[in-house]
């Protein structure tokens, strides 16, 4: 039977004699994939590996953070923080467009994860958490890993590495139990999928960052609520969503007039199909107590109970 331990000591055999004494380069998103490839290389051949994290400012909160303290702190991994907030923010000035938000987000991730490497030096690989089922397109090695985090392609064919693809023949709940195995802490280990553009897909309309600010305080009691009813493994993604929506309400005497958040909440194996989760009546009511509460500017919150097909995930 596939065990654990002798996959790790022979994977990292492997990649030391691949490696030799060059240097190796990893994007990492802080998803299961990437984080669990990334420490599988470092526990192989330690400094050759860095790996380059870039904040694009739409990530959920304290996200960044738990990426710099699991890598930095946990694992001793070198790592390149480029928190480039205020470069992606002004290229998503006034943009409203889904499909334009995401092309603008993958494109600029391209350039500042180069920028980024060409600081480095020398580099002759580049890490991939490709997973068996995950369909290899032919490209170059960006190209590859940029494509799979922010599907854009027409990307530059300068960097030419050799991948290096720890992962691949493993299922996803392989990654996991290798992940544990590794020593990774559970937040990471069973994180729940984050599309590449991040929380710019799921605020309706233009991204300010007083809206990602709110939608990131929003999302953060759904997700400590979800996990505190024990329903986070379960659920395949739980998040909030910041509809372009302002509707009248009742706080103490005064009347409001602010924006509903909506909850999305799925079961799903794939991503492929889903179906919206039943969220126990009285979660949802937390839930939605908590953001009228403690979110100022938000005074309703509803919750989407679409499938997919006919519904997406994400409403962008
Ligand atoms: P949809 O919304 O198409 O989402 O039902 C299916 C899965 O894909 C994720 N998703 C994305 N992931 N870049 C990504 O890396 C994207 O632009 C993107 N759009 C959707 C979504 O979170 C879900 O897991």
């Amino acid at each position: 039977s596939w065990n654990m331990g002798s996959f790790i000591e022979q994977t990292v055999s492997e990649i030391k004699e691949q490696v030799g004494d060059k240097k190796v380069l990893c994007a990492l998103s802080g998803g299961v994939d990437s984080s669990v490839a990334a420490v599988l290389v470092h526990k192989a051949i330690g400094d050759q590996l860095t790996c380059v994290f870039v904040n694009h400012g739409l990530l959920r909160k304290g996200e960044a953070e738990s990426v710099l303290e699991v890598f930095r702190n946990q694992f001793n991994i070198n790592l390149v923080y480029a928190d480039a907030s205020e470069r992606f923010l002004t290229k998503l000035n006034g943009v409203t467009d889904p499909e334009r938000k995401r092309k603008i987000i993958g494109e600029e991730f391209i350039r500042v994860f180069e920028d980024e490497a060409g600081k480095i030096g020398e580099i002759d690989f580049l890490v991939q958490g490709t997973l068996y089922p995950d369909v290899v397109e032919s490209g170059t090695a960006t190209a590859a890993v940029i494509k799979s985090h922010h599907n854009v392609g027409g990307l530059p064919e300068d960097m030419r590495l050799a991948l290096i693809e720890p992962l691949r023949w493993l299922f996803k709940d392989e990654v996991r139990r290798v992940g544990e195995e590794l020593g990774m802490p559970a937040s990471v280990v069973w994180r729940q999928p984050f599309p590449g553009p991040g929380l710019a897909v799921r605020i309706l309309g233009e991204i300010t960052p007083e809206r990602i600010a709110l939608l990131q305080e929003a999302d953060a009691i759904v997700t400590e609520e979800i996990a505190r009813a024990g329903l986070d493994r379960e659920i395949w993604q739980y998040f909030a969503v910041l509809p372009n929506l302002f509707s009248v309400g009742v706080m103490g005497d005064e009347r409001t007039y602010a924006q509903t958040v909506a909850i999305r909440a799925v079961y799903s194996n794939d991503g492929m199909t889903a179906d919206w989760a039943k969220i126990p009546h009285d979660v949802l009511g937390r839930i939605s107590n908590r953001i009228v509460n403690e979110v100022k500017g938000i005074n309703r919150v509803v919750y989407d109970i679409t499938s997919k097909p006919p519904g997406t995930i994400e409403w962008e």
